[in-house]
């Protein structure tokens, strides 16, 4: 299937590693001009020269903090330079600390809203400009598919992706008229370094992963290019009647029928 994204311009934030990467190397692949942002400048680097050697097709690398605003509009103003438009914006992050709810404080809710809630709007509200420029802008959203189902430990993440699904139906109505789509994509465990860093210390990665795996229905821990397919195909023409929908990519792991 040629998904058409040949003359595409995408913008993937938190993308030097992990998830983020995965998505913007399978948009790179699919013909997409990308531009990825994270923080640190040599990893960052690093990513954007792998993919397009890889791919073939230009990567652009732009610093940044997503919970910074300064830093935030000038990655969008540098973005939208770079290839004269944006046409996809993947709305990604680090993810917020898991524990109890009563062991967060005040700091650790306004940390978790700035990365996961404050960043998505503003990131989006900045570059909604460019996407009803576009003709067919996509918003694609990286949340948890915590929103589904509930997962220990995970109150900061699960509080803010419920904003993020809020705010995606919104936007989905409001955005309709310049058809520009709006949708989240909700992993469930991806192999990336943030999750083998939830592996308690001294004990063996692979024997804790494959413990976790018995608890997924597909019995394994999923990919970072299987959450990265489906954002790609809801960056695609193909998925222009898609939008305001929450997708779980969980190998079934979400226990609630909806
Ligand atoms: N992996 C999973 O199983 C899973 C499941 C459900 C949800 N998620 C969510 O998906 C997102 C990505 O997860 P991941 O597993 O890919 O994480 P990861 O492997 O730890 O990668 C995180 C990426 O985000 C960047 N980043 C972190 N803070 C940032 C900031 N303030 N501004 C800009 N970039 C930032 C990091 O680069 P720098 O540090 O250089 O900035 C890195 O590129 C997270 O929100 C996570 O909670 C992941």
């Amino acid at each position: 299937m040629d998904l058409k994204l040949n003359n595409k311009v995408a913008i993937v934030l938190a993308a030097s590693k992990g998830l983020g990467k995965a998505i913007a190397t399978a948009l790179s692949a699919e013909g997409a001009k990308v531009i990825i942002g994270s923080r640190n400048e040599t990893e960052l680097n690093k990513t954007a020269a792998e993919i397009q050697q890889l791919t073939g097709n230009e990567v652009i690398a732009i610093p940044v903090d997503v919970t910074d605003i300064e830093q935030i509009k000038t990655f969008i103003q540098k973005a939208a330079d770079a290839f004269g438009r944006i046409d996809i914006l993947v709305n990604n992050a680090g993810g917020p600390p898991f524990d109890k709810f009563e062991n967060f404080d005040d700091d650790a809710w306004q940390q978790a809203f700035d990365l996961n809630l404050r960043s998505v709007a503003r990131a989006s509200r900045l570059a909604l400009p460019y996407l009803q420029k576009s003709g067919s802008g996509r918003i694609i959203n990286l949340i948890s598919v915590s929103v589904k189902s509930v997962l220990a430990g995970s109150v900061l993440s699960t509080t803010m992706r419920m904003g993020v699904v809020g705010m995606a139906k919104m936007m989905s109505d409001e955005f309709a008229p310049y058809n520009i789509t709006v949708n989240n994509v909700a992993p469930g465990t991806m192999l990336t370094d943030r999750i083998t860093k939830t592996v308690p210390k001294g004990a063996d990665i692979e024997e804790n992963l494959k413990k976790r795996a018995e608890n997924i229905p597909l019995r394994r821990i999923g990919k970072p290019e299987e959450s990265a397919a489906v954002v790609t195909f809801l960056a695609s023409e193909q998925a222009a009647y898609i939008t305001g929908a929450t997708i779980p990519v969980d190998g079934g792991a979400s226990r609630a029928i909806y």
